[in-house]
Order: structure tokens, then C-alpha cells, then sequence
């Protein structure tokens, strides 16, 4: 499967505001681009983190795209935290709660996954995926979830969009959180493949060095 991570951060590296609130990062012609990706894909997935803070929707707008087609979406959620009136399950596209082996909750308008004990094994989630026929999945955040992604290397290429903006704080999330790397050995290695203006921004794109 081909996994891509796509992130908006401000000049400063941060991808929300210091308490953790959502902000417009991303410009017009970013979020065109944003959705036309998620037209194309199969899957998008976001951590329980986002929905909790954003409550975002996921699906692709008709502003940006012409006759959209929606993704399945998917919830790294191992304690089912997933509130009922989430967005993610509005039932306007097809939702994937995932959460661990223990927890028992189900959703309203979506299917549960069951995955790994404690935290989700995304590596075996990724196996489960694609056995049900998903080959491309767009990763949006966040930051805890993009470190988990990019520590497996099971992400194949990280675009980032740095919008004209500087957000600050010490406790602004970065696009990439978790525990991050205690040592060179566990760096990230990214190859540069692009980088180009888009609107008052830029975008640019890596592979991740497997
Ligand atoms: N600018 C952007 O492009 C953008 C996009 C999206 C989000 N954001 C921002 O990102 C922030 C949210 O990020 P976040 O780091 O707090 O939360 P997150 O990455 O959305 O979700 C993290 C949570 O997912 C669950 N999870 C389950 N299995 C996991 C695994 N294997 N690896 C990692 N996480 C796993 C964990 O909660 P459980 O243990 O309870 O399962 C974990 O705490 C918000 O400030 C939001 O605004 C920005």
C-alpha cells in the first residue's frame, strides 16, 4: 500500500496553535490540492487526537473537486474514544473506527477493527488494509500519529505545505510528535524530491529513506 503524509505548518514549524486548537495554515490553492489527493485515494486516516481537537470531516468538498468521491475514513482510537456526535461518523462516507483488542465499544454509522493490545499495531493494521483491497491511504495527522508513521518507515513520502505564518509557543505540536528520536539511529532520513510555491506558501515533498 502507498502511504503518504501530508501536514500544513506555519513557518516555525508548528502544525495548531498552542492549545493545540486548529488554525488556517493551508492557503486556496493548498486545500484544492489537498482534496484532489483525497479524491484519489483510498483511505484516509487521522489519530483520535485530531477528531477530539478538530472534530474534522474527512471527505472530499464539491467546492475543490468536481462529482467527489470519498475515502473510507479511519480512527487510530484504541480506547474507542470516538465521541458519538464526531463528525467522522455523519455517515456521508464509510468510517473505520480502529481500536485495540480490549475495547469493546462500537459507533454509530461505522465498522470496528480490532488491532493490536494496548496501542494499534499499525504495521499489522496496514497488512489488515490492504488484505480488504485499500492500496493508497493519505495519513493527516497528527503529529503523534505522523511520528508513529514515520518511525515503522511504513509512510512512503511526507508532503508539507509551510504556510506564511509563525505561530510560536514551546507546547505548539510539530508535524511530528510522539517520543520522536533519543538517538542519530532512530533520525528519519528524508530524500528531497520537490519543492515549489504554491499561492503565498510553499510545498514540499519527500520520500522516506527506508
Ligand atoms: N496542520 C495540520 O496539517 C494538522 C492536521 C491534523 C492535525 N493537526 C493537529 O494535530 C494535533 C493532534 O495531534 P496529536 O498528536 O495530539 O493526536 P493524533 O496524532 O491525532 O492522535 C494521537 C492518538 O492516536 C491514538 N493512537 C492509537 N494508536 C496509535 C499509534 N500506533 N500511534 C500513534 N497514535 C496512536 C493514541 O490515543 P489512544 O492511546 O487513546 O488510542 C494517540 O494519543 C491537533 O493540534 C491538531 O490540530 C494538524
Amino acid at each position: 500500500m502507498k502511504i503518504t503524509i501530508n501536514c500544513a505548518m506555519s513557518a516555525d514549524g508548528k502544525i495548531a496553535l498552542n492549545s493545540r486548537k486548529q488554525t488556517d495554515i493551508s492557503n486556496e490553492p493548498d486545500k484544492k490540492r489537498v482534496h484532489e489527493m483525497r479524491n484519489s485515494v483510498d483511505a484516509i486516516l487521522v489519530g483520535i487526537g485530531t477528531v477530539l481537537t478538530d472534530d474534522p470531516k474527512l471527505t472530499v468538498k464539491e467546492k475543490y473537486v468536481h462529482n467527489p468521491q470519498n475515502p473510507i475514513r479511519i480512527v487510530l482510537d484504541s480506547r474507542g474514544r470516538t465521541p458519538p456526535h464526531a463528525k467522522v461518523l455523519n455517515g456521508e462516507a464509510k468510517t473505520v473506527i480502529v481500536t485495540a483488542e480490549e475495547c469493546t465499544k462500537e459507533f454509530p454509522n461505522a465498522e470496528t477493527i480490532r488491532c493490536g493490545s494496548g496501542r494499534i499495531d499499525i504495521q499489522r493494521l496496514a497488512l489488515m488494509l490492504e488484505e480488504r483491497g485499500i492500496r493508497s491511504m493519505l495519513v493527516e495527522g497528527g503529529a503523534e500519529v505522523i511520528w508513529s508513521f514515520l518511525k515503522t518507515r511504513l509512510a512512503d513520502e511526507m508532503l508539507i505545505f509551510i504556510g506564511s505564518m509563525v505561530i510560536g509557543g514551546d507546547s505548539s505540536p510539530t508535524p511530528a510528535g510522539g517520543t520522536g528520536a533519543s538517538a542519530m539511529n532512530e533520525v528519519v532520513e528524508l530524500r528531497l524530491r520537490n519543492a515549489e510555491v504554491v499561492g503565498d506558501g510553499v510545498l514540499v515533498e519527500y520520500e522516506v529513506v527506508k
